[in-house]
């Protein structure tokens, strides 16, 4: 099965997403890595990231792979092991006129289809059931407080060794889900067929077994 689930940053769906996949011995696959991988090797170059065109030429010449282990996915860019450095803030808060354009989103998506393609997935980001896999067999929508979310994210940054002040926090994810729900090419929306998940009082062990839940319903349904 493809189970697919979207949301804003800090929803819980990475956490959630890997839990359920080892809940079931499924793959769990973060397509936002995609993302930061190309937006890091473009930091990284002389291209401009409002360059789209020459964006598009170094997506087309990079190989970014995910390796799906227990815990997490390591992310590989062009043979580097680049799994620490795409979750720096510098990448956080410059991807989004990477993933706006839609000829980088086509290729990312053609990646994410072939990883997808037999099943046996748990996929997360913010597209999967409305572009990557609008056949998914199951779609997760999740969602909460902005308070919640930036409140995780300084727990998970501060995790990393990153100290982060919370109302700047709070400001760039509400500057990210406004960017993402309101792009032209495949914003952040809930599929009008995803299962509603609202994480703001929930436990990560709650939000497990909601989605397995979710999931036997499908699989008795059969
Ligand atoms: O899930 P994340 O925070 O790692 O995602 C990083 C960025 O990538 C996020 O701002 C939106 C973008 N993204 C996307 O446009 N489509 C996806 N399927 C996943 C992520």
């Amino acid at each position: 099965m493809i189970i697919a689930i979207d949301g804003p940053a800090g929803s819980g769906k990475s956490t959630t997403a890997r839990l359920v996949a080892k809940r079931l011995g499924y793959t769990y696959l973060d397509t936002g890595a995609f993302y930061r991988a190309l937006t890091l090797k473009v930091l990284e170059s002389s291209v401009s990231l409002e360059d789209g065109p020459m964006v598009v030429k170094l997506a087309e010449a990079s190989q970014i792979e995910l390796q799906p282990q227990e815990d997490k996915n390591r992310v590989w860019l062009d043979g580097r092991d680049v799994t620490q450095l795409i979750r720096e803030p510098a990448v956080t808060n410059s991807i989004a006129p990477i993933s706006e354009n839609p000829k980088v989103r086509a290729i990312m998506v053609e990646k994410q289809r072939a990883l997808g393609r037999n099943g046996g997935i748990v996929m997360e980001g913010r597209d999967i059931g409305t572009v990557v896999f609008p056949d998914a067999d199951l779609k997760i929508f999740m969602q909460a407080s902005l308070d919640e979310r930036a409140r995780r994210r300084q727990e998970e940054l501060a995790a990393m060794g990153i100290k982060r002040e919370l109302g700047m926090l709070k400001e760039e994810i509400a500057r990210r889900d406004q960017k993402d729900s309101t792009r032209k090419v495949a914003p952040l929306v809930r599929a009008a067929d995803a299962v509603l998940l609202d994480t703001t009082q929930m436990t990560i062990e709650q939000q497990v077994d909601f989605i397995v839940g979710e999931l036997e319903k499908k699989w008795q349904a059969r």
